[in-house]
This record gives structure tokens, C-alpha cells and sequence, in this order.
């Protein structure tokens, strides 16, 4: 079967039976979130999500290649007034299904608009997890390097002599830093919080996320010509980022209505290529970071 540079329609369990084992490098998706799409594409009660997603993610185990990533990005909701603990119960059960929990990131939502709760704020953030099956995985870290920024004009400025040797951490964590590293360079190692806007309008789609998300761990975690995998894929944002990134993509979804619609964005996206290079300029104005306040 040529499943690649394609978007299935059917339940991810049952399509990614017909991959082959380790040919996936990347994958990259948000699964619909506990009952709280119920009324556009269905949900799965928050006591259920655990017993749900494991046989997906065995098989995401299944098909991700020795070196590569699954960055899952979910967020748990609030149940009978305090959080639910799927997300939790999730990495410790996908841990005793073999993947490793290497990092997680942050994506906070930039342009979320206030709101009053009784016995909460806004909910402004969400997780984005990462999990691999072995410490040796594939990452370009300086495919997401960022603007030296603001902060180096001061902190370089003076050099104190501890500045210019390696710093040990006082806590003994054998963490240490030599700021006078960051002198002269105009790039940065971002850190693991991800400051992008929310983008829901025009896509019919109630729970896109901003094609910048995918796009920035498919720099970190593929190479050109790579696999990404998004099983829940949606409107299509992580095949549309991929194929801008001249990377190859496997979409699923469960719904033909978005199969549809993941199809035309990215038929239409693929038409304007030629101007791809304007469009990724207007992109990354939207993406900021913390800058680090000193190097290490
Ligand atoms: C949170 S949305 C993904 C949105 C996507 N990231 C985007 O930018 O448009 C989750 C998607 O999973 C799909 N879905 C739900 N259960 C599924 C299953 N068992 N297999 C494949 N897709 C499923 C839903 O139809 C929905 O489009």
C-alpha cells in the first residue's frame, strides 16, 4: 500500500494496521479530548480516555521508528470542580507500554481573551508531551534557533569574571554556564515554552490548532524527505506544515468531512508553493519565546 502523502479516512486503530512496523519518524497530533467536542466530533468520557488511547498508542509504538518522536499535544479538563487525572494516568500507563516520557513542552496561547470563573482563571495553556522509544532519538536543535533578543545588549555588555569560566550550580545539580559563550552570536537556543496564537477561524474546524505548532517540531525532530504522522489529523494543519517543510505525511481521521477538507487546504497549499517563502516569513512574526536570561 502507498500510504505516504496521504489522508486516510476510518479510525486510526483499524488504518494504521495496514503500516509497516518503524517507518514513521515524526508523529505529531492532538486526539479529541475528553467528551469536550461531543457535539462536533464526538468524545470519550475522561474515566474511558486511558483504556481508548492505549491500543492507538501501541500501535504508534509500533509504527514510529527507533529514532523518532510522538509529541502529543492534550490537556486535562476540569471534572466536578477539580482537574481530571487522565493525562497523568496516560503517561504512567503509556510508560509500562515501553515509551520513555523524555520531555514536555508548553504552548501558550497568546491571543486567549479574559474570562471569569468562580474558583479558577483561564485556562491558557496546553500540554504537548514527548515521548520516544529510546534515549537516542533524532533532534535538530538548531533548526528552531531564535533571536539572540533584547536581553544580551545589558548581560554581555559587562562581563563579571565568574561570566567568562563555567559557572557551577550552587544547588550541586552539576548544571552549569559560561555567559560569555553568548557573546557575538545573534541565535539562541529557545526553551520549552512555545508563545503562539490560537487559530480557529476559517477553518471549519472546531479545534485546529496553528500550523506554526507542528511546523516547529517537525524542524526539531525531521529532516527533509521524513515521515509525519498525525492520526487524528483534522483539518489537515500537521500534513499541510509537513509537505511546506518538504517533509512526507500519513493522515487519519475518523470523520469524512474533515478528510475533505484536509484534502482541499492542502491541495490548495501545495498549488501556491512557489510563494511559500513570503508565507513562512508572515508565520514566524507570529511565534515568539522567552528568551533565556543567561546561557548554559
Ligand atoms: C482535536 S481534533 C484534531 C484537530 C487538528 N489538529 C487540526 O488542526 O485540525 C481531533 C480529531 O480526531 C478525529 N478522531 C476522533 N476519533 C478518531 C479515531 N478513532 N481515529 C481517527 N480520528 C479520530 C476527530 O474527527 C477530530 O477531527
Amino acid at each position: 500500500m502507498n500510504y505516504l502523502n496521504q489522508i486516510f479516512h476510518g479510525d486510526c486503530e483499524e488504518v494504521l494496521k495496514q503500516l509497516p512496523d518503524n517507518s514513521v519518524d515524526l508523529i505529531f497530533t492532538s486526539p479529541p479530548y475528553a467528551d469536550q467536542r461531543r457535539h462536533t466530533y464526538g468524545g470519550v468520557s475522561p474515566d474511558e480516555y486511558v483504556d481508548w488511547f492505549l491500543p492507538k498508542s501501541a500501535h504508534f509504538l509500533r509504527v514510529l521508528k527507533p529514532t523518532g518522536t510522538f509529541v502529543l499535544n492534550i490537556k486535562e479538563r476540569v471534572v466536578n470542580g477539580e482537574r481530571h487525572i487522565y493525562v497523568i494516568e496516560l503517561i504512567l500507563r503509556m510508560r509500562e507500554q515501553g515509551w520513555l516520557w523524555t520531555e514536555e513542552f508548553m504552548w501558550h496561547k497568546k491571543n486567549s481573551y479574559p474570562g471569569k470563573w468562580p474558583n479558577r482563571f483561564r485556562d491558557n495553556w496546553e500540554r504537548l508531551i514527548q515521548f520516544n522509544k529510546q534515549k537516542q532519538f533524532k533532534m535538530f536543535q538548531d533548526a528552531v534557533m531564535v533571536p539572540v533578543g533584547d536581553w544580551a545588549k545589558d548581560r554581555l555588555a559587562n562581563l563579571s569574571q565568574t561570566d567568562k569560566t563555567r559557572d557551577e550550580s550552587k544547588v550541586g545539580s552539576g548544571f552549569g554556564k559560561n555567559v560569555s559563550n553568548w557573546l557575538g552570536r545573534d541565535k539562541v537556543y529557545p526553551n520549552n515554552v512555545l508563545h503562539m496564537a490560537t487559530e480557529c477561524a476559517n477553518k471549519n474546524h472546531s479545534a485546529t490548532f496553528p500550523v506554526a505548532l507542528p511546523e516547529w517540531f517537525i524542524k526539531l525532530f525531521t529532516e527533509p524527505g521524513d515521515v509525519v504522522l498525525d492520526p487524528f489529523i483534522g483539518s489537515g494543519t500537521t500534513a499541510l506544515a509537513a509537505a511546506q517543510l518538504g517533509r512526507q505525511y500519513v493522515g487519519i481521521d475518523i470523520n469524512r468531512e474533515y478528510i475533505d477538507l484536509a484534502r482541499k487546504r492542502i491541495s490548495e497549499t501545495q498549488i501556491r508553493l512557489p510563494n511559500i517563502a513570503d508565507l513562512s516569513g508572515l508565520k514566524e512574526n507570529s511565534i515568539s519565546f522567552d528568551t533565556p536570561v543567561c546561557g548554559g
